[in-house]
């Protein structure tokens, strides 16, 4: 495969000290040759990871200023002191539960790159927009959001699609779903580089657990996961690291 594959953990509001050692437990027998693994858990605990880990750190999301009277929020620069290489950014969750437009899901994936982060951008359709066949006209001006006036980011993004009626519930998009939308992505997205479009990674996040996820990373688009719920369970999140 020309795309070394990611491997990644979402935590979202969940987790502890214990689930750390944990994981960092459950995959020290992972092979660190052939995929790259990603933990990204809530940003109190990213400093609770030995520095010796087998795979990389993320951050859920950051704030797009570089410091200041933002109460609460975190910067691209902290996130990275305190471990951090990758953030996601743009979750629907995030873009739905907090009002992110994308406008300011751009701003935040500037600011990731510019300070040296690995931004993960989240793309993905809701359950309607899938019914009314919209599923590629809401991709399209996701993408667009950020890549039509900065070409140049892409090269040094991560891609994840999830469809957001996939995510949580248990209910995966098919192999071949994923990968029409993965396909129409990558094509898309050569309109702003086409190297960088062949170079990018693009995740699939929606209900990936240990049974599923092979017939996924079969696909020839599908460079790996974007894992939520199965991330908490360590052995289920290494069986699917082993699996790609
Ligand atoms: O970021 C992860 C996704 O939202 C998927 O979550 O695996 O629990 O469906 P899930």
């Amino acid at each position: 495969m020309q795309r070394t594959p990611l491997i990644a953990a979402n935590w979202k509001m969940n987790g502890s000290a214990a689930l750390v050692e944990e994981i960092t437990l459950a995959l020290v027998s992972v092979p660190t040759e052939g995929a790259d693994v990603l933990v990204c858990p809530p940003a109190t605990l990213l400093r609770q990871f030995p520095t010796s880990v087998n795979f990389a750190l993320g951050a859920q999301n950051l704030n797009q200023e570089k410091s200041g009277a933002y109460t609460g929020e975190l910067s691209a620069a902290l996130l990275l002191e305190a471990g951090a290489s990758y953030v996601i950014v743009g979750h629907s969750e995030r873009r739905t539960l907090n009002a992110e437009t994308d406008i300011v899901v751009a701003a935040k994936l500037t600011a990731a790159v510019e300070a040296g982060l690995i931004p993960i951008l989240c793309v993905g359709e809701t359950q309607a927009q899938r019914q009314q066949e919209k599923t590629q006209q809401v991709i399209a001006r996701q993408l667009d959001a950020v890549y039509a006036s900065q070409p140049e980011l892409l090269a040094k993004s991560v891609i994840a699609y999830e469809p957001i009626w996939a995510i949580g519930t248990g209910e995966s998009a098919s192999p071949e779903q994923a990968q029409q939308t993965h396909a129409f992505i990558r094509q898309h997205l050569a309109q702003y580089d086409a190297q960088a479009a062949v170079k990018v990674k693009l995740l699939y996040g929606g209900s990936v657990n240990a049974d599923n996820c092979a017939a996924l990373f079969l696909q020839a688009d599908i460079d790996g996961a974007l894992v939520g719920g199965a991330s908490l369970k360590p052995a289920e999140f290494a069986q699917i690291c082993l699996a790609v």
